[in-house]
């Protein structure tokens, strides 16, 4: 018997099969079929033991050149079937494109930006207050007194005992004030909070966004004419809209603003937008403004009531709710 002659049989065909590999799969089971801990070479040289003294020395020999070949042309194919890598499918260039989702800002900041290009081509610029607040913008400066309802702590969100959430965008007529002195023409958009329980009108924070108009000479009558030109622009032309006397701790006169909507059912119903007034003169004295020289007139409208009506959207939640087979809509 000539052991050696096996040997290199067995060399033969282990590098024919390797010639014959394509896939990573292959190999890997090609290198266990000969080169594994179990494999064929193992065995070759494992075999030495019976091998008959006279040709121990010759088998050796060629045992572990025949390992060293195969390890030498497996490091050899790996790196070529690795990088063919899986053929996939052929792609069919015939079939239609699929169209991009195009993103686009949310209905609250769609509105917010219409808003403000009304009041922009009035002749207001937008300013901005920060959400966390302190009672004395919130509250002390707008003339509402300690006792007064809206200052119990269960109706806001307080952080600690100086810094709270603010309930109202009316706070930006305060820091608005502050530092700039009439005219002054400002609209001013943003959240506002107030822990109110979730149901379909209502939310714990939602949009408002407050208008202040200061100068010398500023009446009543230019605030009706600028609110009833703000609906016209923003609901159509054919809108109608009312002044209801009413109170507010900052303004007096104050009234509130109703806007009557035709509803999906047919009847016509007055809805409140918000309110409004001519600004108090403890406000402006508390900002350092001339009460005996200027007048100025206020507003703050909810923009959640805006969307909902101009949309038809019956749910106030549905706007927070990042569903885009909603959002989409608009
Ligand atoms: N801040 C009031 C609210 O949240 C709304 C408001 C009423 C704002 C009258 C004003 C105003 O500027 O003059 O209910």
């Amino acid at each position: 018997m000539d052991f050696v002659t096996d040997l290199e049989t067995l060399q033969t065909t282990a590098l024919e099969a390797l010639s014959a590999v394509a896939t990573p799969e292959a190999l890997e089971a090609w290198r266990i079929e000969y080169l594994g801990s179990k494999g064929k070479v193992k065995a070759a040289m494992a075999a030495i033991k019976d091998i008959p003294k006279e040709q121990k020395g010759a088998y050796g020999k060629t045992a572990n050149g025949m390992k060293q070949a195969l390890t030498a042309a497996f490091d050899e194919k790996k790196p070529t079937v690795a990088a063919a890598g899986p053929k996939g499918p052929i792609e069919d260039i015939t079939l239609p494109g699929r169209a991009p989702r195009v993103g686009r800002p949310h209905i609250i900041t769609q509105t917010i930006n219409e808003i403000t290009d009304i009041f922009g081509r009035m002749g207001f610029d937008v300013v901005y207050g920060p959400e966390v607040e302190d009672e004395q913008h919130n509250f002390i400066d707008l003339n509402i007194p300690e006792r007064h309802p809206a200052r119990d702590p269960l109706e806001n969100f307080y952080i600690d005992i100086k810094a709270m959430l603010r309930s109202q965008t009316s706070t930006v007529q305060i820091r608005t004030m502050e530092t700039s002195q009439p005219p002054i023409r400002v609209v001013a958009p943003g959240r506002v909070y107030r822990p109110d329980t979730v149901d379909a009108t209502h939310s714990f924070m939602f949009h408002q966004f407050e208008g202040l108009f200061v100068d010398e000479g500023v009446t009543m009558v230019n605030l009706r004419t600028c609110v009833d030109q703000f609906c016209k622009a923003y609901f159509g032309e054919e809108i109608v809209t009312r002044f209801r006397p009413s109170f507010f701790p900052f303004t007096e006169p104050s009234a509130e603003v109703d806007v009557l909507f035709h509803m999906p059912n047919g009847e016509t119903k007055w809805i409140e937008i918000g309110g409004c007034g001519m600004v108090d003169p403890n406000v402006f004295g508390a900002v350092n403004i001339d009460p005996e020289r200027y007048t100025g007139w206020a507003f703050g409208f909810g923009i959640e009531r805006l969307v909902m009506r101009k949309h038809n959207i019956p749910d106030i939640r549905t706007l927070y709710e990042s569903d885009v087979r909603f959002l989409h809509q608009f």
